[in-house]
């Protein structure tokens, strides 16, 4: 089976705690138990890892590009900011997902340094936005036209 990452930034470990109105109720080892399972059926073998460490986040997508392992990546904040992670990001092939609808939320949030070279981005669809990144990566994200 080819492999995928899930890519999960800052506070995301906090998933189920965290403003749960805007984030919703489910942990991140749930998500986490979930999507390797929906990976499964969409012929992935998914590890998902969370961090709140920026230069840990950037070796995963070294490691993801050495391995020619495409990813899922909800970066959190450094979406909005980080070219470090942008650079790194660039490396792989990705799915830029936000739980949330960032375009209605502040301002910062309406730019992503990542959207740029992404295969995909999917924004506003609560945790099923990993789902249909999983499901983009599994079809191969060229097929979509
Ligand atoms: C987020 C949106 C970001 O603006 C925020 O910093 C996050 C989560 C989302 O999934 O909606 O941490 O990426």
């Amino acid at each position: 089976m080819r492999a995928a990452y899930v890519l999960n930034g800052p506070n995301l470990g906090r998933l189920g705690r965290r403003q749960p109105e805007v984030y919703g109720h489910t942990t991140h080892a749930d998500l986490a138990a979930h999507l390797v399972e929906y990976g499964r059926g969409v012929g992935l073998e998914v590890e998902v890892r969370q961090t709140d460490y920026e230069g840990r986040y950037i070796e995963w997508l070294h490691e993801a590009a050495d391995a020619g392992v495409s990813c899922v990546l909800n970066a959190g904040a450094w979406t909005h900011y980080s070219y470090a992670v942008a650079d790194a990001a660039a490396l792989v092939t990705y799915v830029e997902v936000h739980i949330s609808n960032v375009h209605a939320r502040e301002d910062f949030r309406h730019h992503s340094v990542l959207s740029a070279k992404a295969a995909g981005i999917i924004v506003g669809c609560g945790l099923r936005g990993y789902d249909l990144a999983l499901t983009h990566l599994a079809a191969g994200v060229d097929s979509g036209a």
